[in-house]
C-alpha cells in the first residue's frame, strides 16, 4: 500500500517519460510533485524540456519544472531520436506550451529543494543522472534530505539497449552514476531485467486504448511511434521502462526486488557503462540498493489505465 511522500521527478521525455509522469500526476493523494527536473538523454535538453512543459498542459498540472544540465559530466552527449523521434515525444501532435520553466537551473533547485526538506524526499530518476551528480557534488549534504533514489536504468541480466553491455540512461552519463551509486542514498533500481517484462503487448494496453480522453489518445499515438523500434528488434510491443519508477511508489508489491551492492564499469572498453551487481548475502552490510528482477506486468497495466482515467 503506497504512502503519502513527496517527490522530485528528474526526466529525458521520451514517450515513456510521458507515461510516468502523467501517472504521477494522477496520483496527488500519494505523491506531492515538488518540481520536475529535466535532463539531457533522449534528446537535447532544449527539447526535454519543452516536452515535459507541453506534457504538464496535457496533464493540467502545475508543477515546476526546472531546466537543467545539456551534455553528460564527462561524455559527449549520446541521444536516442532514432527511438522517440526528432523532438523526443513524437506521436501525437502535442500544441506548444501555454507556459515556460523556472528561471532557477534544475541543480539550484535540487540542492535548495533538498537542503529545506522538512520530511526526507524521494527522488525519482528517469533519465541520465547527470543534475543529481551535480546536486550531490555542489553540496554532498543534500543526502540527508532525500529519502531514496528510485531509479530507472542499468541492466544485469538482459544486456544492454545501446551496447551489448549498456542501459542507455547510464551509458549517456556513467561518470553520473558512479556519484549517485557511492552517495550512501539508498537506492531501488528499475533496470532493464523488469522492463523487458513489462512490454506494452495488446493485451496489455486494450483498457488504455478504450480511454477516449485527449491524455489517452496522445500516450496511444506515443507508444505506438515508440514501439517500432522495439518492435524491429524482436520485442513484442514497447517495454514502458519509466513508469515502472512511480509504479513502485503506489504499489511496491508489484515487484521482486533483491538487495545487492551495485556498481558501473566506467573503463574504456565495450563494458563502458556496464552497471554490476554482488548479490552475495554475507556481502548485505555492503549493499546499497535492492533491484528489481520481477514484475506483475498485467497489474501494472491495470495500474496505469486506472489511473490514467482519472485525466
Ligand atoms: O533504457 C530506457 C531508458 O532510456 C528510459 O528512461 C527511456 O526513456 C530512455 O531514457
Ligand atoms: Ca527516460
Amino acid at each position: 500500500m503506497a504512502v503519502s511522500r513527496q517527490i522530485i521527478i528528474d526526466t529525458d521525455p521520451g514517450q515513456d517519460d510521458a507515461f510516468a509522469l502523467l501517472l504521477a500526476w494522477a496520483a496527488p493523494e500519494e505523491l506531492e510533485i515538488l518540481g520536475i527536473t529535466t535532463v539531457a538523454g533522449n534528446v537535447t535538453v532544449d527539447k526535454t524540456t519543452h516536452n515535459a512543459l507541453r506534457l504538464r498542459d496535457l496533464a493540467g498540472a502545475a508543477t515546476p519544472i526546472l531546466r537543467g544540465c545539456s551534455r553528460p559530466l564527462v561524455n559527449e552527449l549520446v541521444t536516442a531520436e532514432y527511438v522517440h523521434g526528432d523532438s523526443g515525444l513524437d506521436g501525437p501532435d502535442l500544441p506548444d506550451p501555454r507556459s515556460s520553466v523556472e528561471s532557477m537551473h534544475a541543480v539550484d533547485f535540487l540542492v535548495q529543494t533538498l537542503r529545506a526538506a522538512t520530511e526526507p524526499i524521494t527522488v525519482c530518476v528517469l533519465g541520465p543522472m547527470t543534475n543529481l551528480a551535480m546536486a550531490l557534488i555542489m553540496a554532498p549534504d543534500i543526502v540527508a534530505g532525500i529519502d531514496q533514489f528510485v531509479i530507472m536504468g542499468g541492466s544485469f541480466r538482459a544486456g544492454g539497449n545501446v551496447t551489448p553491455a549498456a542501459e542507455f540512461n547510464v551509458f549517456v552519463d556513467p561518470h553520473a552514476v558512479h556519484v549517485v551509486l557511492t552517495s550512501g542514498v539508498p537506492l531501488v533500481v528499475m533496470p532493464l531485467d523488469v522492463t523487458h517484462q513489462a512490454q506494452a503487448v495488446p493485451h496489455r494496453v486494450s483498457s488504455l486504448r478504450e480511454l477516449d480522453t485527449p491524455v489517452g489518445k496522445a500516450l496511444i499515438e506515443m507508444l505506438e511511434f515508440v514501439e517500432r523500434h522495439d518492435i524491429t528488434h524482436g520485442f513484442e510491443g514497447f517495454p514502458l521502462h519509466d513508469p515502472t519508477v512511480i509504479a513502485y511508489l503506489l504499489e511496491p508489491e508489484l515487484f521482486e526486488l533483491r538487495p545487492g551492492r551495485i556498481s558501473v564499469v566506467l573503463d574504456s572498453g565495450p563494458d563502458h557503462g556496464r552497471t554490476v551487481g554482488s548479490w552475495r548475502s554475507d556481502d548485505d552490510t555492503a549493499a546499497n540498493g535492492e533491484v528489481a528482477f520481477g514484475i506483475d506486468a498485467d497489474r501494472y497495466f491495470e495500474l496505469l489505465a486506472e489511473r490514467l482515467a482519472t485525466f
